[in-house]
């Protein structure tokens, strides 16, 4: 029997924008009213055309932003309302998978020590574990362990992108959000870093919400898509039923778009 992993409930957040000193206040709902469930081991996929308010929803499941309204239950308990402290052990269990930029990881970092970071802050084994744990993990991404003492920059796009993943299993989170995972990347590595993401998530009993434009994407991956629409969820579904026959009007346009 499957349990709920993650309960998003009546979610909203509101922008409040000042362009100039003399300008009146602006209110963008960037985000408003979206509730959705995501079963464990299931993968939901999150559309919706750029400014949907696809990547403020990662930011408040991560709490990396604050709500406006709403709550966001997490293995049954709701984050939302947790202090720092209380959330500390929580940041564990959800991890972001982003798009790989250079902003993303630091350059100064060696893969090394960039792998050990989350298992330092997170307590995730003892300092003694700490090599054994990185090889392991590199091993897992696909990578192998003479890159350790490589920079970000002596890596490929997809190297890299591995490497955000290995980071973001480290901490053994179950929940994984991925804001474009693969977006960034050439066509023929995207299909490769798809198929790990594909057999981690068996491999480790993972949960993705899974954040693209690419319908090949969701078609690839995931069980469900809910279709985002200036800050509401305007559809949602199995995958194969709203793609073949939406029954929303944005859906309808936003697929035949994707699809031209
Ligand atoms: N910090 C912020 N301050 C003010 N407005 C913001 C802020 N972050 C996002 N927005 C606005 O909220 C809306 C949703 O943005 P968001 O980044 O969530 O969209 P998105 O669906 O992820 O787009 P994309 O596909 O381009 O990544 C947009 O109108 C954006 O301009
Ligand atoms: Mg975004």
């Amino acid at each position: 029997m499957s349990s709920v992993a993650l309960k998003v409930k009546d979610l909203s957040k509101h922008f409040i924008v000042k362009k100039s000193v003399f300008s009146r206040k602006k209110v963008i709902n960037a985000v408003h009213k979206i509730s959705f469930d995501v079963k464990q081991y299931e993968s939901l996929g999150i559309i919706g055309e750029s400014g949907s308010g696809k990547t403020t929803i990662a930011n408040m499941l991560l709490r990396l932003m604050d709500s406006s309204e709403g709550s966001i239950e997490l293995f049954g308990k709701d984050i939302t309302k947790l202090g720092v402290e209380a959330m500390r052990s929580h940041r564990k269990d959800i991890q972001i998978i982003f798009q790989y930029t250079h902003a993303v990881l630091d350059p100064k970092m060696t893969i090394e020590e960039l792998i050990k970071e989350p298992l330092e802050i997170h307590k995730v084994v003892s300092a003694s574990e700490y090599d054994a744990e990185v090889d392991r993990l590199l091993t897992m991404v696909g990578l192998s362990t003479s890159e350790r003492k490589k920079f970000p920059s002596q890596l490929s796009g997809g190297q890299n992108q591995r490497i955000i993943i290995a980071r973001a299993i480290a901490t053994r989170a179950k929940l994984i959000i991925c804001d474009e995972p693969v977006s960034a990347l050439d066509v023929s590595v995207q299909g490769q870093i798809l198929n790990l993401l594909t057999n981690l998530k068996k491999e480790l009993g993972l949960t993705y919400v899974l954040i693209t434009h690419d319908l090949s994407v969701v078609k690839h991956m995931c069980t469900r898509i809910a279709v985002m629409y200036q800050g509401e969820i305007v559809e949602i579904g199995e995958t194969e039923k709203v793609l073949s026959s939406p029954t929303n009007p944005y859906t309808k346009k936003l697929i035949a778009s994707i699809l031209d």
